[in-house]
């Protein structure tokens, strides 16, 4: 195994900052099939480069961390096989993974074009597995990323155990497509309904029970909180009241944020106080009305529609970013009011 070659393309990689990939994946996406198109799209604002970028730099991590009120896995390296289990191409990790150590063991640092290398990788898997390209595009666009975040020696050592296709992700692509399209039937009078039409919040497509009820216009965190079928704090330490992590409900701490797999546009419209904070915690949220990274506790459904939870959330944007602009925040919660003052440090909001 030639070290020095593989260093060579994680270099090659490591030229490119965050805005340089969301460009790429912005121009790759009419390559990506429909079933991963979003998918791929969210798992890029889950793991920012920027953040991981800064936190590597970090002279005292923990100080950092605490200084962004950070909660819950953050961190790639602790999940290289499984972080995109939630894309359809989440099937072919073992052999993109291949792909690219191979890749990187035969480049020699020669000309480098981001989008042909990533258009090239997934169509020799593509066609090694008899597959369409465009199934590979988005799962080879995080494998990428992952090894830039991971190094190349953790990104091969990993075990590369994967989660099997289960629920609704081991149907077709095109079935998956479909599925996600379909609105919750209303009864026999369900076109005199409005108000009390009911609708379904999908949480995780691979398990057909994980999904809770949600009534028209209701924030998706407040429905969430509704369901108490399991113990969900064993789960994770940050849902002390439904699978969907909630602190303040007030769009000030930045713990519930999603993203949007499907049903986007069955959300009420992004308001003026989500936007900013969404720039204060560092998620990069679209400048559309109804993007696919929301914050559940001001995102009301007035449709079904299917969401991924984070492993963790933060408070970092202006630290990363530099660029948010500074609001008063009034914190709802005792545990609010503790993030609030973390809040202040990082963006530094009452001493500018
Ligand atoms: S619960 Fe705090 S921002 Fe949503």
């Amino acid at each position: 195994m030639n070290k020095n070659n593989m260093s060579l393309f994680e270099n090659a990689l490591g030229e490119l900052d965050e805005n340089s990939w969301l460009d790429s994946l912005e121009k790759l996406i009419p390559s990506i099939h429909e079933v991963d198109k979003v998918p791929t799209q969210i798992w890029f604002r889950f793991y920012p480069l920027s953040l991981h970028r800064y936190l590597q730099k970090s002279e005292d991590l923990e100080a950092t961390l605490h200084g962004f009120a950070m909660q819950g896995d953050y961190s790639l390296l602790d999940q290289i096989d499984s972080s995109h289990s939630f894309l359809y191409g989440h099937r072919y990790w073992k052999d993109i993974k291949h792909a690219i150590v191979k890749r990187a063991e035969s480049f020699e640092g020669d000309s480098f074009d981001f989008d042909s290398e990533v258009k090239t990788l997934a169509k020799s898997v593509a066609n090694a597995l008899n597959q369409d390209e465009s199934l590979l595009t988005g799962i080879t666009l995080v494998g990428l990323m992952t090894l830039v975040q991971v190094g190349l020696e953790n990104f091969e050592n990993a075990k590369g155990e994967l989660t099997k296709p289960s629920g609704l992700l081991k149907k077709s692509p095109d079935a998956i497509v479909k599925e996600r399209q379909k609105e919750d039937k209303q009864g026999l009078f369900g076109f005199l309904k409005t108000i009390d039409k009911e609708f379904h919040v999908t949480w995780d497509e691979s398990n057909p029970t994980a999904k809770f009820k949600a009534i028209y216009d209701e924030e998706i965190a407040t429905a969430a909180a509704r369901d108490q079928s399991q113990n969900w704090l064993e789960k994770d330490e940050r849902c002390g009241e439904g699978v969907i992590p909630v602190e303040c409900r007030a769009a000030a701490c930045g713990t519930c944020w999603v993203g949007v797999v499907s049903g986007a546009e069955k959300l009420s419209d992004v308001q003026k106080m989500e936007r900013k904070q969404m720039k204060i915690f560092g998620y990069r949220q679209g400048e559309e009305s109804k993007p696919f990274m929301r914050l559940a506790c001001q995102a009301q459904a007035e449709g079904s529609v299917s969401v991924v939870i984070p492993p963790w959330n933060g408070v970092f944007g202006k630290k990363v970013y530099g660029n948010v602009e500074k609001i008063t925040l009034e914190p709802a919660t005792t545990s609010a009011a503790k993030l609030r003052e973390a809040i202040d440090e990082v963006t530094g909001s009452d001493k500018n």
